[in-house]
């Protein structure tokens, strides 16, 4: 079962470490966007509300959407406790069936990974309905082939989490007949006789072609690409994410 649906907490604590720079950089992209306080925007895959809590608490007017509970009530739950009132509300991608409604969609560190393949082509879809003409949408996912073509095999990592020291062991498994990507997690806890929690996690690996090709048959168009979360027009600095910005034609 993916973590998602069994443990919020612990997806906080295991994935939680590029949050920071995940938030400066979606900062950024909204002044850039020039979108403010009047657009209205959807956040898909809001998770543990990470990204949509403090940007609602900066004035933006942002509703989430999130398809498991254990991350909604966690969103909710972290919520009350910055008190910050927020609007997240079950669904996913597969279910968005809104119309013209935002001027910018995003889905943040990954969500559409989640979205089958065969399913890219509807969710393209219902995505560029839900934009009013000339909204954008922003997809950040991992850019696999970078990583796959840099690939290093991953050391051991340390760190501390729930009153305890984890050490994480990583391994990636690539299934090129499926076109997916498997990233297994196990932690054994030092403190706790070596107590084992693995996560396994099955993602569908897009490349920009595949993306743009689809969003295309459903207008939208590329505007923008960005390969880092520090990524900047002016000063580009590359790494493994494909942030990719469309425009809804008009
Ligand atoms: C790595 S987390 C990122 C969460 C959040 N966007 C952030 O940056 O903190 C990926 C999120 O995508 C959600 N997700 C999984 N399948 C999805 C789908 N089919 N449609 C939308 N979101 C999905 C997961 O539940 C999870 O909350």
């Amino acid at each position: 079962m993916t973590i998602y649906a069994r443990d919020a907490a612990m997806y906080d604590a295991i994935y939680g470490g590029d949050d920071a720079a995940a938030l400066e950089f979606i900062r950024w992209l909204l002044e850039f966007l020039e979108i403010n306080n009047e657009n209205d925007i959807l956040d898909m895959g809001s998770g543990t509300g990470t990204l949509l809590i403090p940007l609602v608490k900066e004035g933006y007017n942002i509703q989430g959407v999130e398809p498991f509970d254990p991350m909604l009530n966690r969103a909710r739950e972290k919520a009350e406790e910055a008190a910050v009132e927020i609007n997240i509300r079950k669904g996913s991608f597969e279910t968005l069936d809104d119309s013209e409604e935002y001027d910018l969609i995003t889905a943040i560190n990954g969500p559409l990974h989640y979205v089958e393949p065969e399913n890219l082509h509807d969710v393209m879809k219902r995505v560029s309905t839900a934009l009013k003409p000339g909204g954008r949408c922003v997809f950040d996912i991992i850019n696999f082939h970078s990583i796959i073509k840099n690939y290093e095999y991953p050391d051991p990592v340390e760190f501390d989490m729930f009153d305890s020291t984890a050490t994480a062991v990583i391994q990636h498994f690539v299934d090129l007949d499926r076109d997916k990507w498997l990233n297994r997690v196990i932690l054994f806890f030092k403190d706790k006789e070596y107590q084992k929690f693995e996560d396994i996690q099955e993602m569908s690996m897009y490349s920009m072609t595949t993306l743009r090709i689809v969003g295309g048959l459903h207008n939208l168009e590329l505007e923008h690409f960005f390969s880092s979360y520090e990524d900047r027009p002016e000063e580009r600095k590359y790494g493994g994410r494909l942030i990719i910005v469309f425009k809804k034609s008009t």
